[in-house]
């Protein structure tokens, strides 16, 4: 398994998001978690485009541009002319699914599909050979610092048979939503490479040394794991 701690600006100081994503570099980061709202995919309002460009000129760690937004397709070119590195898009909103990821690919940046809670591992069958990654959503999104759904871990594990039983092995799964140092290890466990963190990174005002924690015992909790 490849741990990848993901940190999540959401839960960053907006005014200083160049200085607090020095923090958690320093501190083990391995992408940069930006999550996109509209206000009406999910209640609430965050970031777009501009901020991404900005993000590309102050980072070289991959930016990870999580689209909680009713009409993806229209702006995931604009996302990735912007600098984002890899795309993950709802299921829940795209009818056509197929061509979407292929034209994040087509485009360059590696493609992910999210699930929301509610939403059941089958919706992504038809898809799952196609995909650089899976996201699982552990909370209903819209919001930071919200608590980890424990059903969340075997549904990590039924992606991850659904990944390998179509072949793509490489393809790994990020988990987003109430991960901190007491649900990380069974995250881990369940099959999650990649860890998205906001609140337990930038939450206690010590971002660097929560990043590192945080990723060593994703790190400790790998070593025992699967594969
Ligand atoms: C929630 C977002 C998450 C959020 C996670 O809708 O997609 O990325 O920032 O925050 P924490 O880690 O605080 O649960
Ligand atoms: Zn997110």
């Amino acid at each position: 398994m490849t741990i990848r701690l993901a940190a999540s600006i959401l839960s960053a100081d907006f005014s200083a998001l160049g200085r607090d994503i020095d923090a958690v570099t320093r501190g083990g980061a391995d992408q940069v978690h930006v999550d996109v709202m509209d206000g009406h995919f999910v209640p609430n309002l965050t970031i777009g485009v501009p901020v991404v460009k900005s993000l590309r000129k102050a980072t070289t760690l991959p930016l990870d541009v999580h689209l909680m937004i009713t009409d993806p397709d229209r702006f995931i070119a604009p996302f990735i002319d912007a600098g984002a590195n890899l795309i993950s898009v709802h299921v829940e909103v795209l009818p056509h699914l197929h061509r979407t990821i292929a034209q994040i690919k087509k485009l360059g940046a590696q493609a992910g599909v999210v699930l929301n809670p509610s939403t059941p591992v089958s919706a992504i069958e038809e898809v799952a050979a196609d995909v650089d990654f899976v996201l699982v959503m552990s909370v209903n999104p819209g919001f930071g610092g919200q608590v980890f759904i424990p059903r969340s871990l075997a549904k990590i594990r039924a992606v991850r048979a659904l990944l390998d039983r179509v072949g793509n092995q490489a393809a790994p799964i990020e988990v987003d939503g109430g991960v901190d140092l007491n649900t990380v290890a069974s995250v881990v466990d369940a099959g999650a490479e990649w860890l998205v963190a906001g609140q337990a990174i930038f939450g206690g005002g010590a971002a660097e040394s929560a990043a590192r924690a945080l990723k060593d015992a994703a790190q400790r909790a790998s070593h025992g794991g699967r594969r």
